[in-house]
């Protein structure tokens, strides 16, 4: 028997992505699971949601700065993921911008969600980014990561329309429940082998 693919997931906040991929695990729609959950911040949601799932979930102490990880934290990230023999590191609303060491150890096996249709919107508050811009449809895209700011090459992207009398917190409320179909889809496309790189350019291949 083949060996379960393993997934290292990476988050600052609620979670819902991680609930959502862990959901989709639970009801075999992702052939994969969930070696290690870790966490910038102590007190997140996503760590409590990990261990209310009884599932291996760490504070990660961040060092002093606020938009990376220091150094030793770093370090600490990949030899916890690498001991964890992760697959797969699925960023699901980690906050902070990872760098050389890291995107080396996992190369092509980093992934991330974002909450726009980059190439449009990229960095933070993307669903107000494309709400102050007029756009009449916006979304979410899951995309490698490598060392530029949301500029991956894109896995998969799902569409949200932009309605007249959106605030900020109606639209990502929408993008965020988009996300929570997408990215399961996506990453079991990835546990199931069903995704080749070519560069820039993702494919998926059709199911027999
Ligand atoms: C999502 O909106 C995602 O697009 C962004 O961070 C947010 C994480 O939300 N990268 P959650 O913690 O998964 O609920």
């Amino acid at each position: 028997m083949s060996k379960t693919f393993r997934l290292g997931v990476i988050g600052s906040g609620q979670g819902s992505n991680f609930v959502a991929i862990a959901e989709a695990i639970a009801a075999d729609r992702i052939p994969a699971e969930i070696a290690l959950v870790l966490s910038d911040v102590e007190t997140s949601g996503i760590l409590a949601q990990a261990r209310d799932r009884q599932l291996p979930a760490r504070f990660l102490p961040p060092g002093p700065f606020r938009t990376k990880l220091d150094e030793d934290a770093e370090q600490s990230l990949v030899a916890q993921l690498q001991a964890a023999q992760v697959d797969l590191v699925v960023l699901a609303g980690f906050m902070r911008v990872l760098k050389g060491g890291f995107l080396r150890a996992f190369e092509g096996r980093i992934v991330n969600i974002h909450p726009s249709l980059l190439p449009c919107f990229p960095g933070l508050q993307a669903w107000k980014q494309a709400l102050d811009y007029g756009v009449k449809v916006t979304g979410c895209t899951v995309h490698f990561v490598d060392a530029g700011i949301d500029s991956g090459a894109i896995i998969g992207q799902q569409t949200v329309p932009v309605l007249d009398h959106d605030t900020p917190e109606t639209l990502h409320r929408r993008i965020h429940q988009a996300e929570h179909e997408l990215y399961p889809r996506c990453v079991a496309a990835l546990a199931r082998g069903e995704i080749s790189v070519h560069g820039r350019l993702v494919f998926w291949k059709q199911p027999s």
